[in-house]
């Protein structure tokens, strides 16, 4: 709910198009969404860098470092799910308007909440990526030990054992974190860019 009265919007003199033909590419969002320990992260990180590296300005947000700071004050019920995504999307929208591409790695888990992100921004500047992976080999990898702990009771509305994880019907780019290897899925994605003329 809009609770924000008597605002007025104030343009700035430099746009957004400005600001990308400085940059000489695009402003995006590339949108990982997918079970926690599916591969978001560390996709995330070596994209990045390869980005990086090719002098595209960009920039990662990530789910557990964004929820130390920013939205430290949310946990994991639907609606606080829903929330911490609603504040990515306005976060990653004014890096778009920075002239950005900018990651984000949440396990994102509600279709209407990424579809929401979608819609607050522009044609094309959406950049969905499923990071597919089975349960059982999230489960296997448990990087974090948390789905053991889920499995013990210790962690409440865990997603993929007692919390719903809906995965995208459309999303732009499927990246199989169980049969392509990072260095693949990073080319993937940067051909993707290339192709479609983001970058
Ligand atoms: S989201 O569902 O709101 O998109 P987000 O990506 O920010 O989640 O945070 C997920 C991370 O929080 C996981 O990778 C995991 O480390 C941690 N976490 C702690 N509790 C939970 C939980 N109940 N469900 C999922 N992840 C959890």
């Amino acid at each position: 709910m809009n609770t924000s009265t008597n605002i007025i919007w104030h343009d700035s003199a430099v746009t957004k198009k400005q600001r990308q033909s400085r940059n000489n590419h695009k402003s995006i969002v590339i949108w990982f969404t997918g079970l926690s320990g599916s591969g978001k992260s560390t996709l995330s990180v070596a994209l990045e860098k390869a980005l990086y590296e090719q002098h595209i300005q960009s920039y990662r947000l990530d789910g557990d470092n964004v929820r130390h700071g920013l939205n430290n004050n949310l946990g994991f019920s639907p609606d606080d799910r829903k929330e911490n995504i609603r504040r990515i999307g306005e976060v990653a929208k004014l890096m778009v308007d920075a002239g950005i591409v900018t990651m984000t790695a949440f396990i994102s888990p509600y279709k209407a909440d990424r579809d929401d992100v979608r819609s607050i921004l522009e044609d094309k500047e959406f950049i969905e990526i499923h990071t597919k992976c089975s349960l059982d080999e999230c489960e296997a990898r448990d990087p974090k030990g948390l789905y053991q702990k889920a499995r013990a009771g210790e962690i409440k509305e865990f997603t993929g054992i007692n919390a719903p994880y809906e995965a995208p019907e459309n999303p732009e780019i499927v990246i199989d974190t169980e049969k392509q290897a990072v260095d693949e899925a990073v080319e993937i994605i940067i051909s993707y860019l290339k192709n479609n003329l983001y970058i």
